[in-house]
């Protein structure tokens, strides 16, 4: 389930939409010319933005979500209230699917904001909406 905001943004949701769209500025998108901007609020309101990061060998490149999520978390951070994305392309980009997981494993209960600048679509999901029944570290306990 999801609700379209487009026209009923808070203005923290429209700021983090901004820091999305300004650290998509630097994305490194220059194999798949897919530029994508994040940016994480933490449970202090603080924010911490990234952007794809691309390898001449594919398969090591980074999403936008997990250099942004990655930052804070190196830096201590352990609780996030939600993320903006913001990505062109016909469609407003979902997060993939490795991206769903390690956004769960550190905010289950993350607001995911996505806009797309060019069609000015803005869509609001719950992680829980994006990745039911998900793995995570309680299903990492072992029974003796
Ligand atoms: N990408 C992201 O950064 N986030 C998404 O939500 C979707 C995909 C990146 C990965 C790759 O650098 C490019 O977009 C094309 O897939």
């Amino acid at each position: 389930m999801y609700s379209d905001k487009q026209n009923a943004l808070s203005s923290d949701q429209e700021a983090l939409i901004k820091a999305a769209g300004e650290a998509r500025r630097n994305a490194a998108a220059i194999y798949s010319h897919f530029r994508v901007g994040a940016a994480i609020e933490d449970a202090d309101g603080r924010v911490w933005t990234g952007c794809n990061v691309e390898s001449s060998s594919y398969g090591l490149s980074c999403c936008a979500e997990r250099v942004a999520l990655f930052k804070a978390v190196s830096e201590g951070v352990r609780s996030f209230t939600r993320i903006a994305i913001v990505a062109g392309g016909p469609n407003v980009a979902t997060p993939c699917g490795a991206c769903r997981q390690v956004l769960h494993d550190y905010a289950p209960d993350l607001e995911i904001i996505l806009h797309n600048p060019k069609t000015h679509v803005t869509r609001v999901h719950t992680l829980q909406d994006l990745i039911p029944h998900a793995f995570g570290d309680s299903d990492l306990e072992e029974e003796e």
